[in-house]
């Protein structure tokens, strides 16, 4: 089994239903999608992957949002809350300053709960519908929660998260708590946080949504999709290559899978498949350090810690699926400091643009590779940012300016305003 870029159609098994079946990215077995309730291979314990008989070309699709994409994904609609067709920003001034031929920020901070997790939820959660589980469960540094719970809610479905105390942003812990989930505060880090999880889901307490769960990753498939009918409306050439910021690396596993599928619908050239480029903070970038040392596998890092709390995690579970997506499609990997992230952040806001500091993470990762070299001056570039500004609000007025008290009389307001 090979994650290549040039890996041919696979042939359909006996198990699929209505032309949709799982399959393990190690050994090959393939599994009924929706019969049982099933994360990993049964044989070897790989990850698994969506497969479909019959892969969509871009006139296929149609509509708004992530079930625009429905012929990409399992199903031909889901449990929605109009999630999807985030804005791709022209960012002139932060181009010119970074020096590439054109930068396009991919806003997904505009989804419904504010950020890229609904477009896996929306898909995710008409799974556990279809296998007819009554309670949802995630590990979460705060945006996978407050989109579970708002699509568990929105599913008529229980929900329960679990999150590393004292570590999660604020804006996040309130989505969770008013859309009604259960939240356990876990004496630990997100990586103990999702392997509790997965034990209570292996004994069938609930079902899984992190992005372990294929059928997650199918929605955010559709960030890619999205990306590339956006450049090729406006560059008429798909983007050169797509920053983002990886902590799981599902995102990178699911925009890659994307770009698979294109290449084998003869969609897309293999060669002009964008070159997938991750950046993780400095105090938490095992991916970083697998790419740079060309190793097979990721080591896990007990220690953690960023002010980009959204991907402070140690243990990509996905990275099985990223490794091969950004050594096929010739990106890689960058580690930046908390301090350009924040400087990312004031310079993204600069352009009436609001995320998180994880967000800003891709920024920071390009600026950092167009200075090394390692980026060119005549790429088109995708910048993802993942998630809202007012996700966390703490961070975002540490970063800017602080306010001012004054009087309550105009002229004590000008006399303060002159000084
Ligand atoms: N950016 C934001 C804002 C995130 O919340 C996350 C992940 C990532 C980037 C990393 O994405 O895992 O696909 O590489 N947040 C998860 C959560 C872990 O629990 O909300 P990835």
């Amino acid at each position: 089994m090979s994650l290549s870029l040039s890996a041919e159609q696979p042939d359909e098994p006996a198990d699929a239903d209505d032309g949709v079946w799982l399959e393990c990215i190690e050994c090959g077995e393939t599994f009924a999608p929706f019969d049982d309730v099933r994360y990993t291979c049964d044989e070897c314990d790989g990850l698994l992957e969506v497969r479909y008989a019959d892969l969509p070309t871009f006139d296929d699709f149609d509509g708004h949002g992530v079930w625009r994409y429905a012929d990409a994904l399992p199903f031909a609609e889901g449990v929605s809350i109009q999630e999807g067709a985030t804005p791709l920003y022209e960012v002139p001034r932060l181009e010119e300053s970074i020096g590439v031929e054109a930068l396009r920020i991919k806003h997904e901070g505009m989804n419904p709960t504010g950020s890229f997790k609904d477009r896996g939820m929306t898909v995710g959660v008409r799974v556990a519908k279809e296998l007819g589980v009554d309670r949802l469960a995630c590990a979460s540094t705060g945006n996978t929660s407050a989109a579970l719970a708002a699509y568990g809610s929105r599913g008529g479905m229980q929900t329960l998260v679990l999150l590393p105390a004292g570590k999660v942003a604020a804006g996040k812990i309130a989505q969770a708590s008013l859309h009604g989930a259960r939240i356990l505060e876990v004496d630990g880090n997100f990586d103990a946080c999702l392997d509790i999880v997965q034990e209570l889901a292996g004994q069938g307490e609930a079902y899984l949504l992190n992005s372990l769960n294929p059928f997650r990753l199918e929605g955010q498939k559709t960030i890619g999709l999205e990306i590339l009918e956006g450049f090729l409306a406006d560059y008429d050439a798909v983007p050169d290559r797509i920053v983002l910021p990886v902590g799981n690396a599902g995102n990178t596993s699911a925009l890659y899978k994307a770009f698979r599928e294109l290449v084998q619908a003869g969609e897309l050239d293999e060669d002009d498949v964008p070159k997938l480029t991750g950046v993780q903070a400095e105090g938490a970038a095992p991916m970083v350090e697998a790419i740079e040392n060309d190793a097979d596998e990721v080591r896990r890092w007990d220690d953690v810690e960023t002010r980009a709390t959204a991907i402070r995690i140690g243990n990509p579970v996905n990275a099985p699926k990223a490794l091969p997506g950004i050594r096929e499609t010739g990106g890689t990997a960058v580690a930046v400091s908390d301090e350009e992230i924040t400087e990312a952040q004031r310079d993204i806001a600069g352009e009436g643009i609001g995320v998180e500091p994880a967000s800003a993470a891709s920024v920071a990762g390009l600026r950092k590779l167009r200075a090394e070299g390692v980026v060119d001056d005549d790429e088109r570039v995708a910048c993802l940012t993942t998630g809202h500004l007012l996700k966390d609000p703490d961070a975002a007025a540490a970063a800017g300016s602080e306010p001012e008290p004054v009087p309550a009389d105009t002229d004590g307001v000008l006399e303060h305003l002159s000084e």
